[in-house]
Order: structure tokens, then C-alpha cells, then sequence
């Protein structure tokens, strides 16, 4: 179910696309589905309906449908929408509210594997126990332990059911039967004046029919209502997806966020608050160092991203080096072994095997040949104002500090680039350009100079 609005997010956005550790918060129990071997997984959509589809369609192609809740009237109406989506054939229906984003395949498995070790059972329902309870449908049982109804926070109507600790977190298991049996006497006659599906279960107890609760795990059912649910929520998302590289042998500090989707290789270190983001994968033994930002990078082996680098959908080869406080942007490729140092920015440029650029520059569409160096302060002019042009610097020249190369230009093998040179023709193989004007000194014009302004001065 991820149709309803989500009116405590406060938000223009659906609440099921909130991401989590960079999917939205939907994706998550969708995947768990799929995982735990649901054969046709329906997902009901209304609030922001064709986002929420298009994102499906996207990821999950056509392992996953939709079926359309036109208004939210409640968890009942959203089943009862769903219910019309499934395939007639379909015996056993599991119904999952979809703002569970810490929900595993595992938990639903043992919800599927109760409902079957239970022959008389009408109904299965996930339970468990929060220390504060606020805000969940409270599973109410009789003396004897039976399960007689969910009864929502905002209908709860004594102490002893404001008490109770053990909550619904939204799983439930019956036959297609049963949910449409059900569903067809519901009326919504509650604190929310919504149709309920947690009613439910009074009414299996009221048709003499037996519900097995199924103990779950609490941390990770706990739903995301508002913003602090969803922070909470990722926080423990990222632990999780922490802890499952640590034993794969990666070190991922505290504090370190590595996105659901991203890949470490062994030996990896990520350090706290680097935020490692989409299809990002890191070869063994690389570092990625604290406070750097990856999105969709690819990384050799052995590569040092020191401490606040910046890098986006680009390709750093093995044993190269970036940063501290570099920027490389879209589609760069950077080779072996070459250094990026800081105030270093790339896009759309390829560095071939040794190449440098240490200090304070702008590489834009450019090819820096192999054991190229490029100087502090040097600026790829690559863009005219109306289009982009190609910087090509051959391998083993070297370019001297503060130089303006004006694209489209080349640069030949193993030529010099005088400091402060503005290169606007293209450069023979092993030739020195220099453009700067000639040095004059005014030997004692400044002595005179000071002699001058002082006389001006008032006193
Ligand atoms: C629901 C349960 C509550 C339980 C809690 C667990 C009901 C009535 N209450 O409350 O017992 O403890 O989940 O997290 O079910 N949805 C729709 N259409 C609607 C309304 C909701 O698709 O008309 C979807 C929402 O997108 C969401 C899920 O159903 O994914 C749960 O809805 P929500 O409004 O968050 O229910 P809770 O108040 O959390
Ligand atoms: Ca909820």
C-alpha cells in the first residue's frame, strides 16, 4: 500500500518517494516482496500516482503492477483496491503497508511460513513490542492470549489498551477469500473516519475464526509517518548497509553514509561523512577519505580520495590520487596513477596514466596525455560562449603555471607551455610557446615612488 498522502511528512513530495539511504522509502518493502517470493506483487498507488508508477516501472519492469486507489480512504479501501489489481487465481494474499522501508524479505517469510504452520487460521499478522508505542494500531488479546482486534492510537479508549505495547507494524497474510469477506463489512466509523484494515481482525474473532500473531523484529518495522521517523529510519539504514560491508571486509566509519546500491571491494575504508551515492563502486583497497561526495563513480584499486572531494559520474582509475578538496565532474576519466590535487576541477576530461595536476585548475573537454603536467592556475577556456571546444594536451608536456589554453587547440608531445602563457594556435611536438610580454625593471622607481606619495601626505 503506498497510496496515501502521507499529510504528517508536510510535503509536496508523495511520502513513499522520500528516499532512504538513496531509494525511496517504498522501494524497500517492493524489493522485500519480490525477495521473499511473492509471484505477483501489486502496489497500490493514488497521492502522486504517476511518479510513483513511473518510478516502479523503472526499476522493477514488469515484475511489479499497480493498482489504482482513486481517494485515500484508509488501509481497508487501499486493500480493497489492491485486491481488484491481483491475479483471481491468487489463494494467498499478503498485505504490506508500504512506509516499512526497514522491512526484509526474511520478515514477510516468516509472517508466509506461520499462516502455513497454522491449518486453522484465518489470518496471520506480523506483531512486536515498542517501548513507546505511540502512534501504532495496539494488537488488544483476552486472558488466554487470543488475538481480538487492532485498535488504531487515536481509538484507543482505556488506560489498560493505552498500556499495551505490542503493535501492529502492517503485515498481514489470508486468503484472497477472507480479505474480500472481510473488507465488504467495513464501515469507517473511527477517530479518522477511514476504512481500516486492521479491523480485520475483530472480525475473525467475531466469525469464530483464529489469528496467529507472528513475533517480529522491532527496529526494523518501525513505519516512517514524519520526519523524524525517516531520519531515524535511514539512520539505521545506513548502520545496516554498514555492518553488511564491514563483514564483507570494507571498513565504513560511523558516520560514513553508503547509499543501498553502492559496491565496496575488500579493503576499502570509507571514512566518516564521506557520502558514497547511486552506482558508485570502489576497488579493493582504495580510501575514500572524510567528507568526500560520490555519485555514480567508479574506482579502481588502491585510489586515495583524500578529505572533501567532490566526484560525479566519472571513472578514476587504479592507483590515481584526488584531492584534497578536488572537483571532478561528469563523464571525466582519470588514469593510473594520476594526481588531482586541490582546487582541481575535471569534466568531460580524460587524464591518460601519470598525468598531473596538482594545484588550482580548470579542465573542461579536455585529453591531458600521459605524464602530462599541468601547472597551478591553468584554465581550459573551453566554452566561446555559444559552444564547447577540445583542450588536447599531448603526453609528457608540461604546462606552466597561470596559462589560458583556448580551445579548440592542441598541445604536441613533450612541448613546454611557458608560465603565464595564453595559448590560442596549437603547439608543435617539443616546442616552447610563451606569449607573455617581456619583464622590464625600473631599477630605484619604487624608492622614488614611495618618495613622491609620502611628500602627498597630510599630516
Ligand atoms: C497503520 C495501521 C496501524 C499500524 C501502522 C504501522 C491502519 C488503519 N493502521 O497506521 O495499526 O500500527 O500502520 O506502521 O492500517 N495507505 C494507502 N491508502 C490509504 C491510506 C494509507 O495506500 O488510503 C498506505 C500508506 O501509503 C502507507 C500505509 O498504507 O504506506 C499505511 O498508512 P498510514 O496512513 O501511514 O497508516 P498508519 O497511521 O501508520
Ligand atoms: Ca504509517
Amino acid at each position: 500500500m503506498a497510496a496515501g498522502q502521507g499529510t504528517r511528512m508536510k510535503s509536496a513530495t508523495p511520502k513513499v518517494l522520500h528516499p532512504v539511504a538513496g531509494r525511496p522509502l517504498f522501494h524497500y518493502p517492493v524489493r522485500a516482496a519480490l525477495a521473499s517470493g511473492c509471484d505477483d506483487v501489486v502496489v497500490v498507488v493514488g497521492h502522486g500516482r504517476d511518479v510513483v508508477s513511473a518510478y516502479l516501472a523503472r526499476e522493477f519492469g514488469e515484475r511489479v503492477r499497480t493498482a489504482v486507489q482513486e481517494e485515500p480512504r484508509g488501509t481497508g479501501d487501499a486493500t480493497r483496491a489492491g485486491l481488484a489489481g491481483i491475479d483471481p487465481r491468487a489463494t494467498r494474499v499478503l498485505v504490506c503497508n508500504g512506509d516499512i522501508p526497514l522491512l526484509l524479505a526474511d520478515d514477510l517469510d516468516r509472517v508466509i511460513r506461520a499462516f502455513d504452520a497454522h491449518d486453522g487460521a484465518a489470518l496471520a499478522l506480523a506483531t512486536c513490542h515498542l517501548e513507546d508505542p505511540t502512534g501504532y494500531g495496539r494488537i488488544l488479546r483476552d486472558e488466554a492470549g487470543a488475538i481480538l482486534a487492532i485498535r488504531e492510537h487515536r481509538d484507543l479508549a482505556s488506560d489498560r489498551e493505552r498500556e499495551v505495547r505490542e503493535i501492529n507494524p502492517g503485515i498481514y497474510l489470508a486468503s484472497a477469500a477472507f480479505f474480500h469477506e472481510a473488507i465488504a463489512s467495513f464501515r469507517s466509523n473511527n477517530a479518522q473516519g477511514e476504512i481500516y484494515l486492521t479491523d480485520i481482525v475483530a472480525y475473525a474473532h467475531e466469525h469464530g475464526k483464529k489469528t496467529v500473531g507472528v513475533p517480529s523484529r522491532a527496529e526494523v518495522l518501525v513505519g516512517v509517518n514524519d520526519r523524524n521517523d525517516l531520519v531515524r529510519a535511514e539512520e539505521a539504514m545506513y548502520e545496516r548497509i554498514a555492518t553488511t560491508w564491514r563483514v564483507r571486509g570494507a571498513t565504513v566509519r560511523p558516520g560514513a553514509r553508503v547509499d543501498d546500491g553502492v559496491d565496496l571491494a575488500e579493503d576499502v575504508v570509507v571514512e566518516s561523512g564521506a557520502c558514497l551515492r547511486g552506482a558508485t563502486r570502489v576497488g579493493r583497497g582504495s580510501q575514500i577519505d572524510v567528507g568526500c561526495v560520490l555519485t555514480d563513480v567508479t574506482i579502481g584499486e588502491d585510489v586515495r580520495i583524500r578529505p572533501y572531494s567532490v566526484l560525479a559520474t566519472s571513472m578514476i582509475s587504479s592507483r590515481a590520487q584526488i584531492g584534497p578538496f578536488s572537483h571532478v565532474r561528469p563523464d571525466s576519466a582519470i588514469g593510473e596513477e594520476v594526481h588531482i590535487g586541490n582546487f582541481v576541477e575535471t569534466k568531460n576530461t580524460r587524464l591518460e596514466r601519470g598525468a598531473k595536476a596538482n594545484h588550482l585548475a580548470y579542465l573542461g573537454d579536455g585529453i591531458v596525455g600521459a605524464g602530462a603536467n599541468i601547472g597551478a592556475g591553468t584554465i581550459f577556456c573551453n566554452y566561446d560562449g555559444f559552444s564547447k571546444h577540445t583542450t588536447v594536451i599531448e603526453s609528457g608536456a608540461f604546462i606552466g603555471s597561470d596559462s589560458q589554453i583556448v580551445a579548440p587547440v592542441t598541445v604536441g608531445e613533450g612541448a613546454y607551455v611557458a608560465t603565464g602563457t595564453t595559448i590560442t594556435r596549437d603547439v608543435p611536438k617539443g616546442a616552447l610557446a610563451i606569449s607573455r610580454v617581456r619583464q622590464e625593471n625600473k631599477e630605484g622607481y619604487a624608492d622614488r615612488l614611495r618618495a613622491r606619495l609620502r611628500g602627498q601626505k597630510k599630516p
